[in-house]
């Protein structure tokens, strides 16, 4: 009797995982139809055009496009190769080289330091699917960003000095993101400065941009002659003090990039202290998207910033196949089922046709508040591909 008690429950139980899973798989396939509708409409828009276009937003109900120097331009092309790569529909192929090839120029572009974000998520995207003749693009534009590195400080120079805030040498958390370029130039190339560099960098990040209880900085400005802090400041956070959620995602997001191409624990463990530091904050909501600063004073009447959310998710499924110290898919599957509702996903045929709505670029400089951003998008499709590779 108590035996087909336990193997009547047992089997309950069974059915029950398999129904939620099946659930599950439903719900990201209808997403994933969403997405290829919401996206084929936006390509229907932007091919009536005889120029090529670069939607970043839509504000005031006008679309915001960008040129090729403007920080998010790899974004939307990166966006088309994961809707080929979610779908495997060919279609998506042509769309996806002819907005990549685009930003030809831009692996010459010496500017800033965000030519990581633009080559990588777009030629580097379309290498790894394609195989596309690409490597020449991306050490170039390795290359042109490790003009940008300051030896005697062992960092990347984010941006340019400026003078009105006296920043001699400003480096930004967000820098993070762009070493992947660097490591796989160093891959495509054999030249290991790119790797030095990398790694250069991400060490000095964790000497100086986290705080003890692992909040982040946003903006260091360095000494270039010998490398020390001048001044400690935020750009598009809410304080010099205050943990601005984009910037600490990038971080994590960028961490746990560095463990996966050198295989260093320090990076792992980085990761994880600066994911601690969002699971113990107050201020961090139960459905996982932040909002736009940890320690806004507004909080909870201020915006969340689903583009935080989508950089943290995608870090999340990564991170979950290297480190059990917290049940890592589980936070993102938190975040993914927040995004993926109604308050979050557009509307078909809405929100200037892109995916996500609720993104914060810059609050202190009541610029692009509360609308939908490219890179919100591209994250919330790298981490459903993330997911899936999970899940298969
Ligand atoms: N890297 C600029 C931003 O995240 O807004």
């Amino acid at each position: 009797m108590k035996n087909l008690l336990q193997l009547t429950f047992l089997l309950l139980s069974i059915g029950l995982m398999t129904s939620c899973a099946v659930k599950q798989e439903q719900e990201a396939d209808d997403t994933i139809d969403f997405i290829t509708q919401q996206y084929g409409l936006m390509i229907e828009q932007l091919e009536a055009s005889p120029t090529i276009l670069n939607p970043k937003s839509i504000i005031d109900e006008k679309m915001k496009y960008i040129p090729p120097k403007e920080w998010t331009s790899g974004f939307f092309p990166g966006s088309l190769w994961y809707i080929y790569e979610l779908t495997g529909d060919e279609a998506w192929i042509p769309y996806a080289v002819k907005y990549t090839e685009a930003l030809d120029t831009i692996q010459y572009y010496t500017g800033n330091h965000d030519v990581g974000f633009m080559i990588y998520c777009s030629y580097g995207n379309g290498f790894r699917l394609t195989g596309k003749p690409y490597e020449e693009v991306i050490v170039n534009a390795a290359k042109s960003l490790s003009t940008r590195y300051i030896p005697e400080a062992g960092i990347i120079q984010s941006w340019n000095a400026n003078p009105s805030k006296d920043w001699e040498c400003p480096v930004i958390i967000d820098n993070m993101m762009n070493l992947e370029l660097l490591f796989n130039a160093t891959k495509l190339s054999g030249d290991s400065s790119f790797y030095h560099i990398a790694v250069t960098h991400a060490d000095n990040t964790i000497k100086n941009h986290y705080r003890p209880d692992y909040g982040t900085w946003h903006v260091l400005d360095y000494n270039k002659a010998d490398g020390t802090i001048r001044h400690r400041n935020t750009h598009q956070g809410y304080s010099d003090e205050s943990t601005w959620a984009r910037g600490h995602s990038w971080g994590v997001y960028g961490f746990v990039m560095c463990y996966r191409e050198t295989g260093n624990q320090k990076y792992l463990e980085q990761a994880e202290k600066a994911l601690d530091f969002i699971a113990n904050h107050p201020n961090y909501p139960e459905d996982g998207v932040p909002y736009w600063d940890y320690d806004s004073p507004d909080i909870p009447n201020t915006y969340r910033d689903a583009s935080a959310g989508a950089i943290l998710a995608s870090a999340l499924y990564e991170l979950s196949t290297y480190s059990t110290k917290r049940d890592y898919k589980a936070w993102a599957d938190t975040i993914m089922q927040t995004l993926s509702g109604p308050r979050y996903l557009a509307p078909l045929g809405e929100n200037g046709h892109f995916i996500l709505m609720h993104s914060v670029g810059s609050l202190p400089h009541n610029s692009e508040v509360d609308v939908p951003l490219n890179y919100a998008d591209y994250y919330f499709l790298e981490a459903l591909k993330r997911k899936r590779d999970l899940e298969s």
